[in-house]
């Protein structure tokens, strides 16, 4: 017999997190906040997150959807518009309300339309940042509509990011959610102050699963899931342990109806099984051992915090038919990827 999966990890940090406001805030972020001590939330809501007062109130409306008894801290960021004030950005950064800014190319993604349409209007907003040491964090995809979907991450790296990196060679930069073997191979290729977030999904999923059997909406987010070599490279890198690489699940909650529609959101919820998935993953590829580096040290270190001091114990559990439902908001509903990981693995958070 084998000897049991029981591995006990730093607890773990979300670095890209969606946890959107109102009903839906208070029915997802308990997921959230039962596997991570902290997370890095997006702000992209309606509107925006563009000011300090606009974060500070969202923050404060985490804070309180926190259920009783869960130790979790929401780490918050700042949209930034062709029209950010420089002196805003650092006022922000300094009383602490926000760790780092996130720059949508306008148009890219969910709720991008206020986005940045040229980086070069923001250039003044990004040497306050480099001379402060604040994280620029990056939806890395061109919005040209002539360039394939399924390019439009590498475009963006050969465009955009080259030029910005060298443009700012000091400053800090997290490419989110990275799709494809390029990526990695640039990240791996940069120096430090470039760091790239990786999602359970793509270390799942390729584009082919998106059409298995009929097109499968949920499984629709982006940067779109690339061809089945990209996912064997992502794999490689998050379980590699190099310090560039760590967790981020871009859990994106969309209710159902929004999804399964004619013009679908992008967006894949998958805060309940994410580091079920993850351990999933490192378990098959033989590197336990270097998920704690991925998902509970590497990113303390780029963003200069200190490791949680609680821990996460995992047990891989004997294969069971169970799934988890949908999460039921309201009248509507929000489906769980890969539901089947729910009870593969049994979580506990160990107090200090
Ligand atoms: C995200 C969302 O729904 O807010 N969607 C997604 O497909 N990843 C936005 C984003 O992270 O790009
Ligand atoms: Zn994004
Ligand atoms: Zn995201």
């Amino acid at each position: 017999m084998s000897a049991a999966v029981d591995i006990t990890i730093r607890r773990p940090d979300d670095w890209h997190v969606h946890l959107r406001d109102g009903d839906i805030l208070k029915a997802v972020l308990p997921y959230t906040a039962a596997q991570f001590g902290r997370a890095v939330v997006m702000p992209n809501l309606k509107p925006p997150v563009t000011t300090i007062a606009q974060a500070a109130s969202y923050r404060s409306r985490i804070q309180a959807a926190i259920p009783a008894g869960l130790r979790f801290e929401p780490l918050m960021t700042c949209y930034l518009t062709d029209a950010t004030d420089p002196a805003e950005i650092a006022r922000g950064f300094s009383e602490q309300v926000w760790v780092a800014a996130k720059l949508y190319p306008a148009g890219a993604t969910t709720n991008s339309h206020f986005g940045v349409t040229d980086i070069s209007r923001i250039y003044p907003v990004l040497e306050t940042m480099q001379r402060i040491g604040m994280p620029l964090l990056v939806h890395g995809e061109v919005t040209d509509r002539e360039v394939d979907i399924f390019d439009r991450e590498q475009v963006f790296i050969d465009l955009i990011l080259s030029r910005l990196l060298r443009d700012f060679p000091e400053l800090k930069v997290v490419l989110e959610h990275i799709t494809t073997a390029q990526a990695v191979d640039f990240v791996s290729q940069a120096s430090g102050r470039l760091a790239a977030t990786i999602t359970p999904h793509h270390l799942m999923i390729n584009r082919s699963s998106i059409f298995e059997g009929g097109v499968r909406p949920h499984l629709y987010c982006l940067p779109v899931a690339k061809r089945e070599h990209h996912r064997l490279a992502l794999r490689l890198a998050a379980t590699s342990g190099a310090p560039r690489f760590f967790l981020g699940t871009d859990t994106a909650p969309h209710l159902a109806h929004t999804k399964e529609a004619a013009c679908g959101c992008a967006g894949i919820f998958n805060a309940p099984t994410a580091m079920q998935s993850y351990a999933q993953v490192f378990h098959e590829e033989g590197a336990l051992d270097r998920l704690e580096a991925f998902a509970s040290l590497n990113g303390p270190r780029f963003y200069g915090l200190p490791a949680n001091a609680d821990r996460l114990r995992l047990r891989l559990q004997p294969k069971s038919s169970e799934t988890l439902p949908d999460l039921a908001v309201g009248d509507d509903r929000i489906a769980v990827f890969a539901s089947e990981m729910a009870t593969s693995w049994q979580i506990e958070t160990l107090a200090v």
